[in-house]
C-alpha cells in the first residue's frame, strides 16, 4: 500500500446524509447534515454540527430540539436539495413533496417518508470555530416496519440506507458475514 498525504482533509466515512428536522411556531424546516455521531451510550447520546450562517441553527438553539432522518438510496435528491436549498427561501417539506410527522417533541417534526427516524433533546451546544456542535439525547427512535427483520432488527438488504463520503453518495450493502460483533444479534 503506497499512501498518499492529503491535506488535512476530514476523511471520516461514508457517514449518514442524515436529515434533520427542526421547527418553530412558523415554519417547519430540514437541514442536510454529514457531520452527525454518537457521542454516548447511557443515555444515548448524538453530535450534530452546524454551521451559525444555516437557517437551522437558530431554530435548533432556540426550540432545543430536533430529529434525524435517514434518508435511503431512493431518496438522495431530497437529501442534496435539503443541503444546497435554505428554508429562508422555501419551505422544504412543499418543495420535495414530503411529510412533516410529529412526536413526542413540541417542535421538531420527523420526515415520516425517510425509513429511520430518531427524535433528540438539546443537552449541550458548543461553539467551535466554524460549527456549533449540538450535543443531544435520542429520546425516541423509530424504524419503518417494512425494513425489519422477524427479529425487530433492521435488515439492510431491504433499505439501503444512502451514505455520503467526500462529496460522494454512496448506497450501503451489507456483507452478511456472521463474525465476532455480528453474532451478538
Ligand atoms: C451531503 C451534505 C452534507 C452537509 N453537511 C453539513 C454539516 O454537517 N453541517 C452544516 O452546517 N452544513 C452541512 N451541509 C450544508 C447544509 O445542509 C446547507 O447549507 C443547507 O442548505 C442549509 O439549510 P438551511 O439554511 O435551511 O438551514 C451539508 C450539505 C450536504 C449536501
Amino acid at each position: 500500500m503506497s499512501k498518499q498525504k492529503q491535506s488535512t482533509q476530514i476523511l471520516l466515512g461514508p457517514v449518514p446524509p442524515a436529515l434533520i428536522g427542526c421547527g418553530n411556531e412558523s415554519e417547519k424546516n430540514i437541514i442536510t447534515l454529514a457531520w452527525v455521531g454518537v457521542v454516548n451510550s447511557s443515555p444515548p447520546m448524538i453530535t450534530a454540527a452546524v454551521r451559525p450562517n444555516r437557517h437551522s441553527h437558530q431554530i435548533i438553539k432556540d426550540s432545543g430540539e430536533f430529529t434525524v432522518n435517514l434518508p435511503n438510496k431512493d431518496q438522495v435528491e431530497l437529501a442534496d436539495g435539503c443541503g444546497t436549498l435554505s428554508g429562508r427561501d422555501l419551505n422544504k417539506f412543499e418543495h420535495f413533496k414530503v411529510t412533516a410527522e410529529m412526536g413526542t417533541l413540541k417542535q421538531a417534526p420527523m420526515i415520516a417518508e425517510c425509513p429511520v427516524s430518531m427524535e433528540c433533546k438539546l443537552e449541550h451546544t458548543v461553539e467551535l470555530d466554524s460549527h456549533t456542535v449540538f450535543i443531544a439525547e435520542v429520546v425516541s427512535s423509530y424504524v419503518d416496519s417494512a425494513i425489519l427483520d422477524d427479529k425487530g432488527k433492521i435488515d439492510f438488504e431491504k433499505c439501503d440506507l444512502l451514505g455520503f463520503c467526500a462529496g460522494s453518495y454512496l448506497g450501503t450493502k451489507p456483507l452478511n458475514l456472521s463474525i465476532g460483533y455480528t453474532r451478538k444479534g
